[in-house]
């Protein structure tokens, strides 16, 4: 249903449409402003802003809600695997059967890297950041699937998607293994996903990993809850990028390094640099939760754009780290304590109370990560994995919508005209 806002502006009266989501939210449409008024919007941060429609991911941040194309984010989580949920997020509906296996099938022969790019984990150096390797390795692989700059090309399109959520997997072990001076393990075909990653990043040439059963779904917890959140700050930056019509593997690789800032993924690794801190006794809860309050540092993992109440994957995940860890452990270990004793404290204290702060997916997300071995600087990296089929969605959604080149404008605060002043005189 269309209805129309009306804007005063400098004596005018100036009629905007109004459109509704599907699930009522309203939306004003400013396109004609500048036209009509001479006047752009100042949104800094876009927190009020929709630059685009969707139909991949519906957020509801006062009611905690999260869902993958309509489905609950609590359904995805106890009924899905990752494949599966990257299959719904990119071709839009659950897979048939047939669908699954033609694209487990595409995943699997799609999970080696060329060889030729094996020699680019040999130029960085053993302490690289991860986060830049997987970007730099997942841009060059355009290099090796030049036929996707055809975009007309679909069968090349879904190689390419499949290349990407298979081999990101690869590379991201791949850089763990080189890092460590340990020989890469090739993907093993007859295992699942999730698996598969496990055997490339713990098995030894004379003795395959067999991760557990628990180990395999914590995993695949982890990457589904990961998979998409609408118009976060990385999928934004692919979408821009993809805008001008860049390729799709250069668009994805731009969301790894939108991801890796800490007040996005990167926070993953800040929770838990923060607990450990808290942990070696660098100062005591109390005094850390004082310095919060006085803006000295944040909370992480804490906080959100858009939830301003539980993060709902922040609840099943603190579920899940509770059944993979057993009891005694989970008693002895210093950084759950540390954790929940935190929890505890904001979510009573007015500070953050008032300001809607409560745990993000960031909070529990690497005690999974650590129950599963993956060493600290991989956090973002595993984020990355997930998020990948969110990307994907994103990428082609723009490519297939609007088509809009995303080109904001500004409020301009510079001089209005200076004079160019020789080098000798200034
Ligand atoms: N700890 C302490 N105070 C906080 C926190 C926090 N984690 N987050 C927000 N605040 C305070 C701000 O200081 C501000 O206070 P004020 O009103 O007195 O000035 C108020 O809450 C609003 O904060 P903004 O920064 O304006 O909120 P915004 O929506 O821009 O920030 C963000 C969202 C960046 C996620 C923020 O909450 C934050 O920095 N959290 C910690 C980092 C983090 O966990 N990031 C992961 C987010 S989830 C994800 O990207 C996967």
């Amino acid at each position: 249903m269309v209805n129309n806002a009306i804007l005063s502006f400098d004596g005018k009266s100036i009629e905007l449409p109004i459109y509704d989501s599907t699930t009522g939210e309203k939306c004003i449409d400013i396109r004609k402003l500048r036209e009509q008024t001479g006047a752009v919007m100042f949104d800094p941060g876009l927190g009020n802003t929709a630059p685009c429609q969707s139909s991949i991911t519906y957020v509801n941040g006062e009611k905690g809600i999260l869902r993958y194309r309509g489905i609950p984010i609590e359904t995805v989580a106890e009924k899905m695997t990752f494949v599966e949920t990257a299959y719904l997020l990119i071709y839009g509906h659950l897979p048939n059967k047939n669908e699954m296996k033609a694209f487990s099938n595409r995943l699997t022969n799609n999970e080696l890297l060329h060889e030729g790019l094996l020699h680019h984990f040999d130029a960085f150096p053993s302490n690289g950041q991860p986060m830049s390797i997987l970007s730099a390795v997942v841009n060059s692989l355009i290099c090796y699937s030049p036929e996707i700059m055809d975009t007309t090309n679909e069968e090349a399109l879904d190689n390419a998607i499949a290349a990407i959520i298979s081999k990101v997997r690869t590379i991201a072990a791949f850089s763990y293994r080189k890092a460590m001076g340990l020989p890469y393990i090739y993907p093993d075909p007859e295992r699942s996903y999730c698996d598969n990653f496990l055997h490339m990043m713990f098995s030894i040439p004379n003795k395959m990993h067999q991760p557990t059963q628990e180990a395999v779904k914590a995993l695949n917890l982890f990457l589904l809850l990961h998979a998409d959140h609408e118009q976060n700050c990385s999928a934004s930056t692919v979408r821009i990028v993809g805008s001008a019509e860049t390729n799709l593997f250069s668009s994805v690789a731009s969301g790894i390094c939108a991801l890796w800032g800490k007040l996005h993924g990167g926070a993953n690794v800040a929770v838990f640099e923060m607990l450990t801190n808290l942990a070696n006794n660098k100062e005591t809860i109390p005094e850390f939760i004082e310095r919060v309050k006085n803006k000295e540092t944040r909370l992480m993992g804490f906080g959100h754009r858009v939830y301003k109440t539980f993060d709902p994957r922040a609840r099943i995940l603190k579920n899940a780290v509770f059944a993979l860890l057993d009891a005694e452990e989970m008693k002895n270990d210093p950084l759950i304590k540390i954790a929940l004793d935190l929890e505890k404290i904001a979510l009573d204290d007015d500070y953050f109370i008032s300001r809607n702060l409560y745990p993000n997916v960031d909070f529990y997300s690497g005690m999974i990560l650590r129950a599963l071995h993956i060493p600290l600087n991989m956090y973002t990296v595993m984020f990355s994995i997930g998020r990948m089929p969110g990307w994907i969605a994103h990428w082609l959604e723009g490519k297939r919508g609007e088509k809009k080149l995303v080109r904001p404008r500004q409020l301009y605060t510079g001089n209005v005209l200076a004079d160019y002043v020789e080098v000798d005189k200034r």
